[in-house]
């Protein structure tokens, strides 16, 4: 476990239990998150980073999705634990005190029949039980004041349906906040929201870290979010991570043909049209029929032999950048030095 990580992610495999049989979702997943630093997780949809989330946060659905590989390691005063084989009890005691999530939806997490100080102050009750009933308003009171929800007061007092879909999500995570986790998860938070408000919620998150000290994983599949808030980034396709590296290291040297499409894809600036950006041509494979060799290959424009043959695995490219590519090396060297565009 790297000394500085509060969460160390080492072979996970998730599986789920499907019509069609038994289906791994996940395929050995490993990253980990330094304390104090924001982790993005990039990649289509279907990928998996829902999933690696839910992992995490001991949240899959039972009994269809389980952990069957791998470890989720937690330091936290001075001892580890391993998410992945804690007992529900002792997992639902880290939600909230250790581990938050914020989802993308508020109003799938929201009751909606109870006010919101009602579900701020429950917190609080729940995590804080020796809190007496005036202390936990007053906080609740505080949180959304902290997370930017003007007339506060009287918003503890409205239901999630009377409030703008900004503000569900700022008491989303007034209450992701309300027990200083030391993680919280993000499963794309603003994807809803319009752009204004989703840059005031990226600062309050960033204004919010910096005061707290807590880790984020932020999962998103906007890479200008990606360049504006994370340190680190986790690039995963079809259930794998193919890339991981320091944010500055990802975008000046993305090294897996992935990720340089990915990256080519990205819209440099407003004025070109959204419709002549390349894209990355052709399909994600099937989850039950994941070829043996590189799961990108049928994708990529550099496949070779070896490719269909042998999957590749996570490769130290540098201290701070692993790859998983078998020829990431020739792909560079073939550039000139600059990076093939996909
Ligand atoms: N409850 C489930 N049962 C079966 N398969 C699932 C379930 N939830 C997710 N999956 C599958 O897991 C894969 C990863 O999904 P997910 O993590 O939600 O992707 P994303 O990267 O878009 O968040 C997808 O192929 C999805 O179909
Ligand atoms: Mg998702």
């Amino acid at each position: 476990m790297t000394s500085n990580a509060v969460l160390t992610i080492t072979d996970l495999c998730t599986e789920f239990e499907t019509d069609n049989g038994q289906v791994r979702v996940l395929d050995g997943v490993t990253f980990h998150v330094p304390k104090g630093k924001t982790v993005g997780i990039v990649g289509e949809s279907g990928c998996g980073k829902s999933v690696t989330a839910m992992s995490i946060m001991g949240l899959l659905p039972k009994p269809f999705g389980n952990i069957v590989e791998g470890r989720i390691d937690y330091a936290h005063q001075g001892k580890i634990d391993d998410l992945a084989s804690l007992t529900p009890d002792k997992m639902y005691q880290m939600r909230g005190n250790a581990i938050s999530m914020i989802f993308q939806d508020p109003m799938t997490a929201l009751n909606p029949v109870h006010t919101i100080g009602k579900q701020l102050m429950e917190v609080y009750q729940l995590h804080q039980p020796e809190l007496k009933k005036k202390q936990r308003y007053q906080l609740s009171l505080e949180m959304l004041e902290k997370v930017g929800i003007p007339s506060a007061t009287q918003r503890m007092l409205e239901f999630p349906h009377q409030l703008s879909g900004g503000m569900r999500q700022r008491v989303m995570i007034a209450i992701a906040l309300a027990c200083k986790p030391d993680v919280l998860i993000c499963d794309e938070p603003t994807t809803a929201l319009d752009v204004t408000v989703q840059a005031q919620i990226l600062d309050l998150m960033t204004s919010l870290q910096q005061e707290t000290g807590m880790s984020i994983i932020f999962i998103t599949h906007d890479l200008g979010v990606v360049a504006e808030i994370c340190d680190q980034v986790v690039v995963m396709y079809a259930g794998k991570v193919v890339e991981q590296a320091d944010v500055f290291e990802l975008f000046d040297h993305p090294s897996h043909p992935y990720t340089q499409g990915l990256l080519a894809s990205m819209p440099n600036s407003q004025s070109i049209p959204k419709a002549i950006l390349p894209t990355i041509e052709g399909a994600v494979p099937n989850l039950n029929e994941m070829p043996v060799g590189c799961r990108f290959a049928s994708r990529c424009p550099y496949q070779q032999d070896k490719c269909l043959q042998q999957a590749p695995i996570l490769e130290l490219k540098n201290a701070e950048h692993q790859v998983s590519c078998h020829f990431w090396s020739d792909l560079r060297a073939k550039g000139n030095g600059q990076e093939p565009a996909v």
